[in-house]
Protein backbone atom coordinates (compact mmCIF):
# COMPACT_ATOMS: atom_id res chain seq x y z
CA UNK A 1 0.00 0.00 0.00
CA UNK A 2 2.97 2.52 -0.82
CA UNK A 3 1.93 5.38 -2.53
CA UNK A 4 1.09 8.91 -2.05
CA UNK A 5 -0.51 9.96 1.12
CA UNK A 6 -3.47 9.89 1.33
CA UNK A 7 -5.65 13.41 1.20
CA UNK A 8 -7.20 13.43 4.49
CA UNK A 9 -3.80 12.72 6.32
CA UNK A 10 -2.45 16.38 7.01
CA UNK A 11 1.41 16.56 7.44
CA UNK A 12 2.29 18.91 10.20
CA UNK A 13 5.79 20.49 10.59
CA UNK A 14 7.50 21.82 13.48
CA UNK A 15 11.15 21.85 14.17
CA UNK A 16 13.32 19.96 16.57
CA UNK A 17 14.95 21.71 19.05
CA UNK A 18 17.83 21.03 21.26
CA UNK A 19 16.60 19.25 24.12
CA UNK A 20 14.35 16.84 21.58
CA UNK A 21 11.23 18.62 22.11
CA UNK A 22 8.97 20.74 18.86
CA UNK A 23 8.24 24.34 18.14
CA UNK A 24 5.36 24.04 16.12
CA UNK A 25 6.08 25.02 12.82
CA UNK A 26 8.85 26.31 10.67
CA UNK A 27 9.45 29.57 8.75
CA UNK A 28 9.80 27.94 5.23
CA UNK A 29 6.08 26.09 4.99
CA UNK A 30 4.52 27.13 7.97
CA UNK A 31 2.78 24.90 10.37
CA UNK A 32 1.60 22.32 7.60
CA UNK A 33 3.16 21.32 4.38
CA UNK A 34 0.11 21.61 1.78
CA UNK A 35 -0.06 18.75 -0.85
CA UNK A 36 -2.86 20.85 -2.56
CA UNK A 37 -3.14 24.34 -3.87
CA UNK A 38 -5.91 26.53 -5.44
CA UNK A 39 -6.18 27.82 -8.82
CA UNK A 40 -3.80 29.43 -9.32
CA UNK A 41 -1.01 28.39 -7.05
CA UNK A 42 1.19 25.32 -6.80
CA UNK A 43 1.38 23.08 -3.88
CA UNK A 44 4.11 23.13 -1.21
CA UNK A 45 5.53 19.66 -1.78
CA UNK A 46 4.19 15.58 -2.29
CA UNK A 47 4.64 13.35 0.57
CA UNK A 48 4.73 9.84 -0.11
CA UNK A 49 4.06 6.97 2.26
CA UNK A 50 6.08 3.51 2.18
CA UNK A 51 5.24 1.31 4.87
CA UNK A 52 8.00 -1.34 6.43
CA UNK A 53 6.30 -4.41 8.01
CA UNK A 54 6.79 -5.52 11.78
CA UNK A 55 5.65 -8.56 13.21
CA UNK A 56 4.72 -8.74 16.84
CA UNK A 57 4.61 -12.63 18.18
CA UNK A 58 1.93 -12.83 21.06
CA UNK A 59 3.35 -14.95 23.65
CA UNK A 60 1.33 -18.35 22.51
CA UNK A 61 2.67 -17.94 19.32
CA UNK A 62 0.55 -15.88 16.95
CA UNK A 63 2.07 -13.62 14.77
CA UNK A 64 0.22 -9.63 14.21
CA UNK A 65 1.84 -7.88 11.25
CA UNK A 66 2.23 -3.95 12.01
CA UNK A 67 3.56 -1.75 9.34
CA UNK A 68 5.61 1.02 10.63
CA UNK A 69 4.85 4.06 8.04
CA UNK A 70 8.31 6.24 6.00
CA UNK A 71 7.44 9.59 5.04
CA UNK A 72 9.39 11.00 1.96
CA UNK A 73 8.72 14.77 1.08
CA UNK A 74 9.47 15.09 -2.63
CA UNK A 75 8.74 17.94 -5.18
CA UNK A 76 9.29 21.17 -3.20
CA UNK A 77 7.90 24.31 -4.42
CA UNK A 78 10.46 26.08 -2.35
CA UNK A 79 14.06 25.38 -0.58
CA UNK A 80 14.34 21.86 0.39
CA UNK A 81 13.54 21.43 4.62
CA UNK A 82 16.26 22.00 7.07
CA UNK A 83 17.45 18.77 8.87
CA UNK A 84 16.12 20.02 12.03
CA UNK A 85 12.62 19.64 10.09
CA UNK A 86 9.96 16.91 12.14
CA UNK A 87 6.91 15.66 9.58
CA UNK A 88 4.35 15.07 12.43
CA UNK A 89 1.45 13.07 10.34
CA UNK A 90 -2.71 13.71 11.76
CA UNK A 91 -5.33 11.84 11.04
CA UNK A 92 -8.67 14.12 10.76
CA UNK A 93 -9.71 14.31 14.77
CA UNK A 94 -13.37 12.62 14.96
CA UNK A 95 -16.22 15.31 15.45
CA UNK A 96 -18.18 12.96 17.83
CA UNK A 97 -18.77 14.02 21.08
CA UNK A 98 -16.43 16.78 21.67
CA UNK A 99 -18.81 18.92 22.99
CA UNK A 100 -19.58 16.94 26.18
CA UNK A 101 -15.21 16.57 26.25
CA UNK A 102 -15.50 20.27 26.34
CA UNK A 103 -17.97 19.93 29.68
CA UNK A 104 -15.40 17.80 31.52
CA UNK A 105 -14.18 20.44 34.50
CA UNK A 106 -10.52 21.49 34.28
CA UNK A 107 -10.49 20.04 38.27
CA UNK A 108 -11.88 16.37 37.13
CA UNK A 109 -8.39 16.66 34.76
CA UNK A 110 -5.83 17.92 37.59
CA UNK A 111 -7.18 15.41 40.15
CA UNK A 112 -6.63 12.56 37.55
CA UNK A 113 -3.23 13.82 36.67
CA UNK A 114 -2.28 13.70 40.50
CA UNK A 115 -4.14 10.34 40.99
CA UNK A 116 -0.84 7.70 41.96
CA UNK A 117 -1.80 5.22 38.87
CA UNK A 118 0.02 1.50 38.89
CA UNK A 119 2.44 0.79 36.84
CA UNK A 120 4.48 2.91 35.45
CA UNK A 121 1.14 5.57 34.13
CA UNK A 122 1.70 8.96 34.75
CA UNK A 123 -0.27 11.48 32.35
CA UNK A 124 -0.58 14.82 32.74
CA UNK A 125 -2.59 17.86 31.41
CA UNK A 126 -1.51 19.62 28.04
CA UNK A 127 -0.79 23.41 29.21
CA UNK A 128 -0.88 25.67 25.97
CA UNK A 129 0.25 29.44 26.59
CA UNK A 130 -1.87 31.42 24.52
CA UNK A 131 -2.52 35.62 25.07
CA UNK A 132 -4.90 34.92 27.45
CA UNK A 133 -2.68 32.85 29.46
CA UNK A 134 -2.52 29.18 30.24
CA UNK A 135 -5.09 27.47 28.83
CA UNK A 136 -6.07 23.86 29.72
CA UNK A 137 -5.68 21.85 25.99
CA UNK A 138 -8.15 19.04 25.56
CA UNK A 139 -8.43 18.58 21.86
CA UNK A 140 -6.46 17.41 18.64
CA UNK A 141 -3.93 13.93 19.31
CA UNK A 142 -1.75 16.37 21.10
CA UNK A 143 -4.55 18.08 23.13
CA UNK A 144 -3.29 21.54 21.88
CA UNK A 145 -6.28 23.07 21.57
CA UNK A 146 -8.44 24.18 24.28
CA UNK A 147 -11.98 24.16 22.86
CA UNK A 148 -14.18 22.91 19.75
CA UNK A 149 -13.99 26.94 18.25
CA UNK A 150 -10.27 26.78 18.94
CA UNK A 151 -10.10 23.88 16.97
CA UNK A 152 -12.32 24.56 14.64
CA UNK A 153 -10.37 27.87 13.93
CA UNK A 154 -7.02 26.21 13.77
CA UNK A 155 -7.76 23.62 11.02
CA UNK A 156 -9.82 27.13 8.76
CA UNK A 157 -6.56 28.75 9.23
CA UNK A 158 -4.21 26.07 8.48
CA UNK A 159 -6.13 23.32 6.37
CA UNK A 160 -8.13 26.04 4.46
CA UNK A 161 -6.24 29.35 4.95
CA UNK A 162 -9.48 31.20 6.12
CA UNK A 163 -9.23 33.75 8.51
CA UNK A 164 -12.10 33.73 11.60
CA UNK A 165 -13.35 35.80 14.04
CA UNK A 166 -10.62 33.67 16.57
CA UNK A 167 -7.24 34.00 13.82
CA UNK A 168 -6.97 36.97 12.08
CA UNK A 169 -4.14 35.37 10.52
CA UNK A 170 -3.56 32.35 8.29
CA UNK A 171 -0.83 29.74 8.24
CA UNK A 172 1.06 30.66 5.67
CA UNK A 173 4.85 29.46 4.75
CA UNK A 174 7.92 31.24 2.88
CA UNK A 175 6.91 29.67 -0.45
CA UNK A 176 3.21 29.34 -0.61
CA UNK A 177 2.71 32.78 -1.95
CA UNK A 178 -0.83 32.75 -0.08
CA UNK A 179 -0.25 36.15 1.18
CA UNK A 180 -0.98 37.53 -1.97
CA UNK A 181 -4.17 35.56 -3.04
CA UNK A 182 -7.42 37.66 -2.67
CA UNK A 183 -8.69 37.90 0.51
CA UNK A 184 -12.33 37.15 0.92
CA UNK A 185 -13.52 39.44 3.92
CA UNK A 186 -12.69 40.23 6.81
CA UNK A 187 -12.80 37.65 8.61
CA UNK A 188 -13.19 35.43 5.75
CA UNK A 189 -15.23 32.64 8.05
CA UNK A 190 -17.95 35.32 9.25
CA UNK A 191 -19.38 35.03 12.70
CA UNK A 192 -22.26 33.49 12.18
CA UNK A 193 -21.11 30.85 10.04
CA UNK A 194 -18.30 30.52 12.38
CA UNK A 195 -20.65 29.54 15.81
CA UNK A 196 -23.02 27.76 13.62
CA UNK A 197 -20.39 25.23 12.68
CA UNK A 198 -18.26 25.25 16.44
CA UNK A 199 -22.42 24.41 17.54
CA UNK A 200 -22.78 21.66 15.18
CA UNK A 201 -19.93 20.09 16.21
CA UNK A 202 -20.28 20.46 19.70
CA UNK A 203 -24.19 18.80 19.19
CA UNK A 204 -22.72 16.19 17.39
CA UNK A 205 -23.35 12.75 19.27
CA UNK A 206 -21.74 9.67 20.19
CA UNK A 207 -24.12 6.52 18.67
CA UNK A 208 -25.30 4.73 21.75
CA UNK A 209 -23.18 2.32 23.08
CA UNK A 210 -24.59 -1.62 22.04
CA UNK A 211 -23.69 -3.06 25.37
CA UNK A 212 -23.57 -0.39 28.27
CA UNK A 213 -23.06 -3.56 30.66
CA UNK A 214 -20.42 -2.53 32.89
CA UNK A 215 -19.99 -6.36 34.26
CA UNK A 216 -19.22 -7.58 30.54
CA UNK A 217 -16.78 -9.51 30.38
CA UNK A 218 -15.26 -7.61 27.47
CA UNK A 219 -14.92 -4.53 30.11
CA UNK A 220 -13.52 -6.94 33.04
CA UNK A 221 -10.89 -7.46 30.57
CA UNK A 222 -9.83 -3.90 29.73
CA UNK A 223 -9.99 -3.27 32.82
CA UNK A 224 -7.67 -6.14 34.51
CA UNK A 225 -5.23 -5.40 32.03
CA UNK A 226 -5.52 -1.91 33.18
CA UNK A 227 -6.51 -0.07 30.26
CA UNK A 228 -8.68 1.67 31.56
CA UNK A 229 -5.85 2.98 33.93
CA UNK A 230 -5.40 5.97 30.48
CA UNK A 231 -9.11 4.74 28.76
CA UNK A 232 -10.85 6.25 31.21
CA UNK A 233 -14.76 4.70 31.18
CA UNK A 234 -16.34 7.55 33.41
CA UNK A 235 -15.97 11.55 33.29
CA UNK A 236 -18.24 13.74 34.99
CA UNK A 237 -19.57 16.85 32.89
CA UNK A 238 -21.23 19.83 34.41
CA UNK A 239 -23.28 22.42 31.95
CA UNK A 240 -23.64 25.59 31.98
CA UNK A 241 -27.07 25.10 33.85
CA UNK A 242 -25.22 23.45 36.03
CA UNK A 243 -26.54 20.07 35.95
CA UNK A 244 -24.20 17.18 36.63
CA UNK A 245 -24.05 14.25 34.85
CA UNK A 246 -21.93 11.37 33.61
CA UNK A 247 -20.52 10.15 30.09
CA UNK A 248 -17.94 7.26 29.08
CA UNK A 249 -15.99 8.42 26.37
CA UNK A 250 -12.87 5.84 27.42
CA UNK A 251 -10.19 8.80 27.78
CA UNK A 252 -8.58 10.67 30.61
CA UNK A 253 -7.69 13.65 28.38
CA UNK A 254 -4.29 14.05 29.42
CA UNK A 255 -1.11 12.94 27.70
CA UNK A 256 0.79 10.31 28.00
CA UNK A 257 3.98 8.91 26.77
CA UNK A 258 3.80 6.00 24.07
CA UNK A 259 7.10 4.99 23.23
CA UNK A 260 10.20 5.83 20.58
CA UNK A 261 8.06 3.97 17.71
CA UNK A 262 4.72 6.16 17.86
CA UNK A 263 6.80 8.93 18.28
CA UNK A 264 7.38 11.97 15.70
CA UNK A 265 10.47 11.53 13.55
CA UNK A 266 12.74 14.69 11.86
CA UNK A 267 13.75 14.23 8.37
CA UNK A 268 16.80 12.06 9.13
CA UNK A 269 14.25 9.35 10.81
CA UNK A 270 15.43 11.19 14.63
CA UNK A 271 12.41 10.38 16.60
CA UNK A 272 11.08 13.10 18.86
CA UNK A 273 9.96 13.92 22.19
CA UNK A 274 6.11 13.03 21.70
CA UNK A 275 3.30 12.58 23.93
CA UNK A 276 0.06 11.80 22.86
CA UNK A 277 -3.94 12.39 24.15
CA UNK A 278 -5.56 9.43 24.91
CA UNK A 279 -8.06 8.64 22.34
CA UNK A 280 -11.50 8.71 23.29
CA UNK A 281 -12.54 4.65 22.14
CA UNK A 282 -16.34 5.80 22.24
CA UNK A 283 -17.66 5.94 18.79
CA UNK A 284 -15.42 3.68 17.52
CA UNK A 285 -18.46 0.93 16.37
CA UNK A 286 -18.98 4.29 13.22
CA UNK A 287 -15.84 3.46 12.31
CA UNK A 288 -16.70 -0.40 12.44
CA UNK A 289 -19.93 -0.08 10.78
CA UNK A 290 -18.70 2.12 7.82
CA UNK A 291 -16.95 -1.04 6.30
CA UNK A 292 -14.14 1.24 5.26
CA UNK A 293 -10.72 0.32 5.91
CA UNK A 294 -10.05 0.99 9.54
CA UNK A 295 -7.23 3.55 10.38
CA UNK A 296 -6.26 4.14 13.91
CA UNK A 297 -4.02 6.03 15.90
CA UNK A 298 -2.52 9.77 14.92
CA UNK A 299 -1.02 8.57 11.71
CA UNK A 300 -3.87 6.02 10.78
CA UNK A 301 -1.46 2.97 10.61
CA UNK A 302 -3.07 0.57 12.38
CA UNK A 303 -5.62 -1.28 10.20
CA UNK A 304 -7.25 -2.90 13.44
CA UNK A 305 -8.00 -2.36 17.08
CA UNK A 306 -5.09 -5.41 17.66
CA UNK A 307 -2.68 -3.51 15.90
CA UNK A 308 -3.43 -0.36 17.46
CA UNK A 309 -3.07 -2.16 21.09
CA UNK A 310 0.48 -3.54 19.46
CA UNK A 311 1.75 -0.25 19.07
CA UNK A 312 1.38 0.83 22.69
CA UNK A 313 4.87 1.52 24.60
CA UNK A 314 6.38 3.43 26.88
CA UNK A 315 3.71 4.16 29.87
CA UNK A 316 1.57 1.47 28.57
CA UNK A 317 3.87 -1.06 28.22
CA UNK A 318 2.75 -3.17 31.24
CA UNK A 319 -0.94 -3.32 29.37
CA UNK A 320 0.68 -4.04 26.24
CA UNK A 321 2.35 -7.27 27.76
CA UNK A 322 -0.73 -8.16 29.63
CA UNK A 323 -2.84 -8.24 26.49
CA UNK A 324 -0.32 -10.37 24.91
CA UNK A 325 -0.71 -13.14 27.26
CA UNK A 326 -4.47 -13.21 26.80
CA UNK A 327 -5.96 -16.37 25.08
CA UNK A 328 -7.09 -15.87 21.52
CA UNK A 329 -10.65 -15.99 22.87
CA UNK A 330 -9.95 -13.46 25.33
CA UNK A 331 -8.39 -11.29 22.91
CA UNK A 332 -11.39 -11.51 20.68
CA UNK A 333 -13.94 -10.98 23.21
CA UNK A 334 -11.79 -7.72 24.09
CA UNK A 335 -11.51 -6.28 20.49
CA UNK A 336 -15.45 -7.38 20.19
CA UNK A 337 -16.30 -5.04 22.86
CA UNK A 338 -14.41 -2.58 22.50
CA UNK A 339 -15.42 -2.34 18.54
CA UNK A 340 -19.01 -1.86 20.21
CA UNK A 341 -18.29 1.35 22.03
C1 LIG B 1 -0.72 4.96 29.21
C2 LIG B 1 -2.03 5.24 28.71
C3 LIG B 1 -2.72 4.18 27.87
C4 LIG B 1 -2.99 2.87 28.20
C5 LIG B 1 -2.65 2.14 29.49
C6 LIG B 1 -3.70 2.31 27.06
N1 LIG B 1 -3.85 3.26 26.09
FE1 LIG B 1 -4.78 3.01 24.30
N2 LIG B 1 -4.21 4.86 23.72
C7 LIG B 1 -3.51 5.75 24.49
C8 LIG B 1 -3.14 6.89 23.70
C9 LIG B 1 -2.34 8.08 24.20
C10 LIG B 1 -3.64 6.65 22.41
C11 LIG B 1 -3.46 7.55 21.17
C12 LIG B 1 -2.19 7.18 20.44
C13 LIG B 1 -1.95 8.00 19.20
O1 LIG B 1 -2.39 9.15 19.15
O2 LIG B 1 -1.30 7.51 18.27
C14 LIG B 1 -4.32 5.37 22.46
C15 LIG B 1 -4.97 4.79 21.37
C16 LIG B 1 -5.69 3.61 21.44
C17 LIG B 1 -6.50 3.07 20.38
C18 LIG B 1 -6.70 3.69 19.01
C19 LIG B 1 -7.87 4.65 19.04
C20 LIG B 1 -8.02 5.50 17.80
O3 LIG B 1 -9.07 6.14 17.67
O4 LIG B 1 -7.11 5.58 16.97
C21 LIG B 1 -7.05 1.90 20.84
C22 LIG B 1 -8.00 0.96 20.10
C23 LIG B 1 -6.58 1.72 22.19
N3 LIG B 1 -5.76 2.77 22.53
C24 LIG B 1 -6.91 0.64 23.01
C25 LIG B 1 -6.27 0.35 24.21
C26 LIG B 1 -6.42 -0.89 24.95
C27 LIG B 1 -7.33 -2.03 24.56
C28 LIG B 1 -5.61 -0.81 26.03
C29 LIG B 1 -5.32 -1.87 27.06
C30 LIG B 1 -4.73 -3.09 26.54
C31 LIG B 1 -4.99 0.52 26.01
N4 LIG B 1 -5.39 1.17 24.89
C32 LIG B 1 -4.14 1.00 26.99
C33 LIG B 1 -3.18 5.61 25.82
C34 LIG B 1 -3.27 4.41 26.54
Amino acid sequence: MDGEAPADLVIQLGKRLSDGTVERGIEEYGRILNTSAIEGFTHEAAVHISYEEQVSVLDDGTHINLRKPRYQVTDLSGAALPSSTVLMPRMPPLVQGVGLLELVPQSELDSLATRKQSDRIKGHVSRINTAQGIVIGRFGWQATEPTVAAQTASAFAREMGLTTPLLSQIDCGHYARCDTAAVGGTPEVEADLFSALVFFQQLHAVPAEKTPDYASQGQLLFDRLGCSACHRNTLPVTTSARVSTVIHPYTDLLLHELGEQLADRDVEGKPVRSEWRTAPLWGLQASVKSNQPLRLLHDGRARSIEEAILWHDGEALGTRERYARLSLSERKTLNDWIAER
